[in-house]
């Protein structure tokens, strides 16, 4: 998977995704990232990429001319061209399903905005996906691309090994993780739950298995309507709503 990000603040993106899991992803190879500074396409001696808006108002806008330069450096590498995702508040909330989407991919670039936000021609020449990670606004793309680089990142084989994408996550099934507990039994008075030191499989998946539905109901009702679930995950979540009722 080649991973490329424009943007203004390439020290930000190569530290990021530098250290951990990401890092020793490019360094096995797994994952390619190639950061490119959109100052370095400024057509003036000062590297000026910014102006002031057309009509008025706050801020600078980042000119299209750096920023379509930036990305012919990029198109150029491919035959075909690479999907190209604007990291903007105004685009549709990133979730897993759209991780797995852009996990099949074999290119992707990323365009990190700044100030307020990039001249409308160089997005609609360039741009195939908007995309948010959520409703607040924060100071530019780079912590949203690296966000979903991340995400997308430990779906491409290599990336995890074993132990890692073995590991029961949440999400699977559209339910959320059951608690986890180690050493000390007991920690501050309080034990870890008697059925996971009984060495009894059935019973341990079982309890896993409501944990997970009962912190669905709780936390993430919404997630339940397209959750995976069977005839004994039902009647569990049956039994949980009578208790409320009581
Ligand atoms: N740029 C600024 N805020 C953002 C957000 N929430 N998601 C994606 N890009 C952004």
């Amino acid at each position: 998977m080649n991973f490329h990000v424009m943007t203004l603040f390439p020290d930000m993106i190569k530290q990021g995704c530098g250290t951990s899991i990401l890092g020793r992803a490019q360094e096995n190879g797994s994952i390619h990232l190639e950061v490119t500074n959109i100052r370095d396409y400024s057509d003036n001696k000062h590297g000026h990429v910014d102006d002031y808006p057309y009509g008025g108002g706050a801020g600078m806008v980042m000119q299209a001319g750096p920023v379509c330069r930036a990305f012919e450096a990029i198109r150029g590498q491919y035959e075909e061209a690479p999907r190209v995702i604007y990291v903007t508040p105004q685009g549709k909330v990133f979730n897993q399903a759209m991780a797995e989407e852009f996990a099949s991919c074999s290119n992707l670039v990323f365009l990190c905005g700044h100030y307020e936000g990039i001249d409308e021609r160089a997005l609609e020449k360039i741009v195939t996906d908007y995309v948010s990670i959520g409703d607040y606004v924060l100071t530019g793309g780079e912590l949203p691309a690296m966000v979903m680089i991340d995400a997308i990142s430990r779906l491409v084989p290599g990336v995890l090994n074993n132990k890692e994408s073995a590991e029961f996550e949440s999400f699977h099934d559209n339910l959320l993780e059951y608690p986890q507990y180690t050493r000390p039994e007991v920690f501050e008075g309080e034990r870890v739950p008697e059925v996971l030191l009984s060495g009894h499989h059935a019973n341990i998946e079982k309890w896993r298995r409501e944990q997970s539905l009962l912190r669905t109901w709780e936390r993430r009702p919404d997630l339940l309507e397209d959750a995976v679930l069977d005839k004994k995950d039902r009647k569990y979540l049956e039994t949980l709503k009578k208790d409320l009722r009581k």
